[in-house]
């Protein structure tokens, strides 16, 4: 272990951080009269700790699936932490943030508003008898004479981690969902750098066998979710035509419906990306979408295992 200049530094895999506790402390010596109110939210959770983890170092989620994110501009991120400046809404106010991975299964969030007001957030993940749970723990410090503004502000954040953790568990129970049924994530033992890189994580199970679906059950024209092998596409058939999207996002997992494509393409409503429609016919050749080989022969739709070394396509 390394000592360094500033003893409250500790060491966590290849980043110092400050110890928590001497965060009280290190908040006293920088802000004359300090006032310090301490805040905490704690919510089981049904997910996996590394999902947790991973919910928590996915940056990308945050202003489209959380309304109260606006937009954000990334400075840094590194395996173990992340700097945004964050919009405040549609207000012209900018919060600068920090992300620090800063033990197993927890975090440092700190962010400072108008230059005058600091919060210091530690959120830890911890296994349970039933499940997980996550514990949310904040301090505010100001001069003392801002301290009228910490009670409504505490208030705040109770409500805001309340309304994200609604938000997000949809996101996390999807993701137990699929690997229930055989679902990897390149992103399992998640960090900030592959939690945030533009990247096709999700690793599909293996199709054992060919299914076939007779074109005659899909009906004519209409954009339909279909789920066969445990996964899912969005089609539309017209005539011996079948245009194909993804129904399970590539990306992180996201159930993808018939109601998010426009314009034939296929948006994610987690992190907005975009999947362009593929044609099948009788004439054009097998295509492979979300792990499985896809094909138009004698007037069905036919899903077929990959040929080997395919797995996320
Ligand atoms: S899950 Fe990330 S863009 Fe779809
Ligand atoms: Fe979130």
């Amino acid at each position: 272990m390394r000592s360094f200049f500033d003893p409250t530094l500790i060491e966590h895999g290849g980043a110092a951080f400050i110890r928590e506790d001497k965060v009280n402390d290190a908040l006293a010596r920088l802000i004359p009269k300090v006032h310090i109110t301490k805040g905490h939210f704690s919510c089981p959770t049904r997910a996996e700790l590394r999902d947790l983890t991973w919910n928590h170092m996915d940056q990308n989620h945050r202003p489209l699936i959380h309304r109260t994110y606006g937009d954000t501009v990334r400075v840094h991120i590194s395996q173990q932490s992340a700097f945004t400046l964050t919009k405040f809404g549609n207000w012209p106010a900018i919060i600068p943030m920090f992300d620090g991975y800063h033990k197993e299964n927890g975090f440092y969030q700190v962010t400072c508003l108008f230059g005058l007001i600091v919060i210091i957030t530690v959120i830890e993940c911890n296994s349970t008898e039933q499940g997980t749970r996550m514990d949310v723990d904040w301090a505010i410090a100001s001069h003392r004479l801002l301290r009228f503004l910490h009670g409504p502000l505490d208030r705040r954040l109770k409500r805001l981690n309340e309304a994200q953790n609604r938000e997000d568990e949809v996101i996390r129970d999807q993701r137990v969902a699929l690997r229930a049924v055989g679902y990897r994530f390149l992103t399992d033992t998640p960090d900030f750098m592959n939690s945030n890189v533009l990247a096709h994580n999700v690793v599909f199970p293996p199709v054992g066998r060919l299914h076939s679906i007779p074109l005659a059950e899909l009906a004519e024209g209409q954009t339909q979710r279909i789920e066969i092998c445990d996964r899912a596409y969005v089609v539309r058939r017209t005539g011996e035509t079948v245009e194909v999207w993804p129904g399970i996002c590539p990306h992180e997992g996201a159930p993808l419906q018939a109601e998010h494509v426009r314009s034939g393409t296929v948006k994610c409503p987690w992190h907005g990306l975009e999947f362009g429609v593929r044609k099948l016919s009788p004439d054009a050749p097998a295509i492979t979408v979300c792990g499985a080989r896809l094909q138009v022969t004698d007037a069905s739709l036919t899903i077929r295992p990959v040929q080997a070394g395919v797995i996320n396509a």
